[in-house]
């Protein structure tokens, strides 16, 4: 094998898209994936690449040092993905000290271990250079105004760059924040290679059905209410998952080291429109007449400290890698709510027992 990478939460929603990628591009490199299978992992997500020569699941902790040390060491891995993270920003309201444990102790166990293995050998690996790539996301730069609140994208006039300053408001994107200063410090401090991404939204198939969209179009299918929070005018921005992988592999190979590249596809929506195009795009393929489900909107209780707008500039990472998104937003939108509609039993695996009690208990609180 050419290169030993280790993507970590490679069971997870993006992370399953980036272990199919590269298992299935890369034949002669080992894949390794580090999952703890917390309720959002799943290895359902890759069923179709489990048997691979390439490809070895590793169930584990990213916080427990030692494990992870031994791993890295024994694999002799030259590349680390790190995907592995507490992801849901209602969960993090509620318990913040599961986020910092994972999303800062875990990447700091990482950091350490990979520091420890590559230090000595110059950061080189039988003459492959090292390398460690942490996938953050926009939340660490808080939230933009809606300047422009009516008609057509983008509602606002300014876009988060990578030069934009870190202001966190919730649990989730403040261990987010605070994962990628300790990556840039291991960088300033150790020299490791490192590089950060931070992404928009994602969606498409194989995300957690807490999250809008999954949650949406099961709830329309079993006409249950959508718990839309405040008036929906909160403004999200696009990106289908399977472009994030592309460019995820674009950065892996061909990213400068210490460098950040904002991901995103200048693809800016309202929760409100999105829902109603959810419900449209629902109703057809069930068969129902469009809109029929109009009615199962249900305004909510806000989120707390609720960010109004995320709208990211990725020019750099089109300018300087020539990235670009490949769908427009409509067939994306509907290639997702088909693949939905078609995976109920996957919907059903994962919606059952401990989370079904979590949803349940969260949406009665509202
Ligand atoms: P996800 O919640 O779907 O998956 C997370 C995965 O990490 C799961 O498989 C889970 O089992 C695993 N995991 C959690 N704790 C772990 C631990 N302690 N040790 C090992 N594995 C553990 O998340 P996602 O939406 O796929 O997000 C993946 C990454 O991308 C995260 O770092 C997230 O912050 C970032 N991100 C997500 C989005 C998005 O829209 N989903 C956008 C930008 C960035
Ligand atoms: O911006 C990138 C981030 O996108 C990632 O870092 C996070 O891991 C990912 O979860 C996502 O965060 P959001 O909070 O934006 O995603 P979520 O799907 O939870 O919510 C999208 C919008 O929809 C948000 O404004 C809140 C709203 N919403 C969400 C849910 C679950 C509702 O109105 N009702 C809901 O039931």
């Amino acid at each position: 094998m050419k290169r030993t990478i280790l993507i970590t939460g490679g069971a997870g929603f993006i992370g399953s898209h980036v272990v199919r990628l590269f298992v299935n591009k890369y034949p002669d490199y080992r894949i390794l994936n580090l999952d703890k299978l917390t309720y959002a992992g799943n290895l359902a997500n890759l069923k179709d690449i489990e048997d691979r020569p390439n490809y070895t699941f590793v169930k584990g902790d990213i916080c427990d040092f030692e494990s992870v040390s031994g791993l890295i060491r024994e694999a002799r891995v030259d590349g680390i993905i790190h995907l592995a993270a507490e992801s849901h920003v209602d969960r993090s309201i509620k318990d913040p000290f599961t986020f910092a444990k994972t999303n800062v102790l875990g990447t700091l166990s990482l950091l350490q271990a990979a520091k420890d293995f590559w230090q000595p050998l110059g950061y080189e690996i039988d003459g492959v250079p090292c390398r460690f790539y942490h996938i953050s996301t926009d939340e660490v730069y808080g939230a933009l105004e809606l300047t422009r609140p009516e008609g057509k994208a983008p509602y606002g006039d300014d876009f988060f760059t990578e030069d934009t300053k870190y202001n966190p408001h919730s649990p989730y994107s403040a261990a987010k924040a605070s994962s990628d200063h300790f990556v840039r410090a291991f960088h300033d401090t150790y020299g490791l290679p490192t590089i950060v991404t931070n992404c928009s939204n994602n969606y498409g198939p194989y995300q957690f059905p807490e999250k809008l969209i999954p949650l949406f179009v099961n709830n329309i299918r079993h006409r249950k209410p959508l718990p839309v929070y405040g008036k929906g005018e909160n403004v999200r921005d696009w990106l289908y998952v399977e472009d994030h992988a592309r460019a995820i592999d674009l950065i892996f190979h061909e990213g400068k080291i210490a460098e950040t590249y904002n991901i995103g596809g200048f693809n800016e929506w309202k929760n409100i429109d999105i829902v109603r195009t959810l419900i449209r795009v629902t109703d057809r393929l069930l068969g129902r007449a469009e809109g029929e489900d109009d009615n199962l909107i249900t305004f909510v209780t806000d989120r707390a400290g609720h960010d109004l707008r995320y709208a990211i500039d990725s020019t750099k990472l089109s300018r300087e890698l020539g990235w670009k998104p490949s769908l427009q937003f409509e067939e994306g939108i509907e290639k997702t709510v088909r693949w939905y509609l078609e995976n109920q039993e996957w919907l059903d695996q994962v919606t059952s027992g401990d989370y079904q009690k979590y949803y349940e208990q969260m949406y009665k609180n509202r």
